[in-house]
């Protein structure tokens, strides 16, 4: 209802300016309780076909909000009136950084795509620490923490940022992303090689152990989030990691922003990760993969071009047990957020699923 007269405003503004806005009128909400409570009234959607407990954890319902918008958690008391069943805060760095030169973000609204190279700026994590610790306990739905490393680290020594922003971080957070899919830091990708993500991987999970004991508290649950751009040979082998007696991580984040261009998209000519409707079908395809791999055994939350709720349950279809959206609410606003949920429960029931957990995976 509001994102509609909104929508020009902030499309008359540099794509950045506009997201920035939108966080300060989200920060300004989350200060305002009696409002928090209106919009929640409005956005929120129950329904008991959407409610999951995974990894220990009670998700309300399965759309969350995907790694990137809020990167310095400022609108992380608001965000869950806006109806999100979990949110994921950042990528966080361990320090400070400013990111790549602006213009750094770029709309396609004929096509619903965004190209962004942001380059993880963000105020590190320690500024994070004290926005996330500012928030209610328990929290009202829960809160990932995206874990990356900062730019002038170099590759070889990248364990060390995960670690340290997940020493920063560990207390205020539900579940761990480890990002090593996003394109806009040189080299990350590289991390995703089988040279280099065990190794990696067992270095964030001892830190977790380690810190699960310091806190007396379970170790988090440990996602890793991976870029399309991978070969089938490089999913099985990153399935594989979530398999076995000791696996490396709990569930997987699929996918990153893409590095391919579509042919069809001639526009597409900025440098940086494509996001929204092009990308939609091959996270979709990497999805099914990781699920086939796993023998649905290992939750994966599917993210990339999620639209609307048709596109919301091909995804769960696809394998994802949760969901993530950024470029549709771009072109949206929350009530895409309200508007699948709405709709999600009927169109599992015209198939007859009662649950969307009975869906997940049945095309894989
Ligand atoms: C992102 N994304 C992202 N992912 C991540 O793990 N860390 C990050 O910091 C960011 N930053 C970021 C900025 C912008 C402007 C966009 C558009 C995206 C990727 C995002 O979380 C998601 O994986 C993809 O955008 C695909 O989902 P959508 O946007 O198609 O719903």
């Amino acid at each position: 209802m509001i994102y509609p007269l909104l929508r020009p405003l902030l499309f008359s503004l540099e794509a950045e300016q506009a997201h920035q806005l939108s966080i300060l009128a989200l920060e300004t909400l989350g200060r305002m309780p009696r409002s928090l409570k209106a919009v929640a009234e409005y956005l929120s959607v129950s329904h008991p076909a959407l409610t999951q407990t995974l990894w220990g954890l009670e998700f309300p319902n399965p759309v969350g909000l995907a790694a990137g918008y809020d990167k310095d958690a400022r609108a992380a008391a608001a965000l869950p009136a806006l109806g999100f069943g979990f949110l994921e805060i950042g990528t966080v760095t361990p320090r400070p950084q400013a990111g790549n030169p602006r213009p750094r973000v770029f709309r396609y609204p004929d096509s619903q795509a965004v190209i962004n190279r942001m380059g993880f700026p963000g105020e590190g994590a320690a500024a994070v620490a004290l926005r996330l610790a500012a928030l209610q306990q328990p929290h009202p739905v829960p809160i990932g923490i995206n874990l990356g490393k900062n730019k002038e680290t170099p590759l070889e020594r990248a364990a060390e940022d995960y670690v340290s922003t997940l020493d920063t971080l560990f207390p205020y957070g539900d579940y761990l992303a480890v990002n090593v899919s996003s394109p806009n830091t040189p080299g990350l990708r590289l991390l995703q090689a089988a040279d280099a993500l065990p190794e990696l991987l067992t270095q964030v999970a001892a830190a977790n152990q380690r810190l699960a004991a310091q806190h007396q508290h379970p170790p988090l649950p440990l996602l890793l989030k991976i870029a399309p751009d991978l070969s089938p040979e490089d999913i099985t082998f990153i399935a594989r990691l979530a398999l076995g007696d000791a696996p490396l991580v709990d569930g997987f984040i699929a996918t990153n922003t893409t590095l391919a261009r579509p042919p069809e998209h001639p526009e597409y000519t900025e440098t940086g990760g494509l996001s929204g409707a092009p990308l939609r079908q091959r996270a979709n395809a990497v999805i099914a993969q990781l699920y086939r791999e796993c023998s649905g055994s290992v939750p994966i939350i599917g993210v990339g071009g999620i639209a609307s709720a048709a596109d919301a349950y091909e995804k769960i279809r696809a394998g994802a047990s949760l969901l993530q959206i950024y470029t549709g609410l771009v072109f949206q606003g929350p009530e895409l957020v309200r508007d699948i949920l709405l709709k999600l429960p009927e169109i599992c029931q015209k198939d007859g699923y009662s649950h969307i957990h009975a869906a997940c995976g049945t095309c894989a």
